[in-house]
C-alpha cells in the first residue's frame, strides 16, 4: 500500500468515526430522560406520568372571569345590548376582516346569507337584515360566534374574544349599512344612488 494510499484509508476511517460520533450524539438529544406530555411513568401509584391539577387552578393570563366580555351575557344573563369593548374605526376594521374571512362564505360580504358555501347547497342562514337579527342585542351575536347555532358550529377556536366583539360590531354596521333611509345620506351619496338607479339594488358584494 502506498503512502498516499494509506493516508486516504486513514482519513475516510476518520470521517467514519466522525460520523458515528454524531449520530450517536444525536441519539441522546432524541432520547432525553423526560417524560412527554401523558406518558405513562412508574413514578405514580396510579401511572401517570404527571399529577392531576389542583381544583381551582388558573393558568397565569387565563383567568376569564369577565362573564360579561368572555359570554355576552349580564350577571342575570340577559344578552347584553352595548358591546364591552371601545367602539372604534380600528375594531370596525379588524371586525370587517374577521367576518370576511370566516362569516361571509356562508352569511354573504353584506350578511344577507348567500355566501358561496350556501350556494353550493349548505343550509340558507337568515338574513342579517331581518327585523328579528336586527333587534336582536350585540350579547346574542357573540353567543352564537362563541356556541354555534343549530346546523352552524362554534368559531370559538379559530375566534378569540376581541375578535369575536370585532366581529359583533361589524354585523351591526353591516346591518345599518344596509337600512340607512334615504334622508339620512349625504347629498352626494343621494346624488349618487339616483344616478346609479338601475345598478342601486344590487349588493355591494356583487358591484365590488
Ligand atoms: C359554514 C357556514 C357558516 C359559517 C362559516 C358561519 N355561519 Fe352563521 N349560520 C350558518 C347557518 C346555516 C345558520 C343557521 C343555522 C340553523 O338554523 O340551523 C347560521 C346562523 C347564524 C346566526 C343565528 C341567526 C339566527 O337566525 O338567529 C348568527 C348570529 C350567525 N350565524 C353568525 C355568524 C358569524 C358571526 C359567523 C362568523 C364568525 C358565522 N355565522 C359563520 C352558517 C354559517
Amino acid at each position: 500500500m502506498s503512502r498516499v494510499e494509506l493516508r486516504r484509508l486513514v482519513e475516510s476511517l476518520a470521517l467514519a468515526m466522525l460520523g458515528l460520533v454524531m449520530t450517536g450524539c444525536r441519539q441522546d438529544m432524541h432520547d432525553q430522560p423526560k417524560l412527554e406530555p401523558l406518558e405513562a411513568s412508574t413514578v405514580f401509584d396510579n401511572g401517570a406520568g404527571s399529577r392531576p391539577l389542583v381544583e381551582g387552578t388558573v393558568a397565569r393570563g387565563q383567568l376569564r372571569n369577565d362573564k360579561l366580555f368572555y359570554t355576552g351575557r349580564t350577571p342575570t344573563d340577559e344578552f347584553v345590548t352595548e358591546l364591552p369593548v371601545e367602539l372604534d374605526h380600528e375594531l370596525l376594521n379588524r371586525g370587517q376582516s374577521r367576518f370576511n374571512a370566516y362569516c361571509s362564505p356562508c352569511h354573504g360580504r353584506v350578511g344577507d346569507g348567500d355566501g358561496m358555501v350556501v350556494q353550493r347547497g349548505f343550509k340558507h342562514p337568515k338574513s342579517f337584515h331581518e327585523a328579528r337579527l336586527r333587534e336582536s342585542p350585540v350579547g346574542y351575536f357573540f353567543h352564537v360566534i362563541t356556541n354555534g347555532f343549530g346546523e352552524m358550529s362554534s368559531y370559538a377556536a379559530q375566534i378569540p374574544p376581541d375578535d369575536r366583539w370585532a366581529v359583533v360590531a361589524y354585523i351591526r354596521a353591516l346591518q345599518l349599512s344596509q337600512n340607512v333611509p334615504v334622508e339620512d345620506l349625504a347629498a352626494e351619496a343621494i346624488a349618487k344612488i339616483e344616478s346609479h338607479d338601475e345598478t342601486a339594488t344590487e349588493s355591494p358584494a356583487e358591484a365590488h
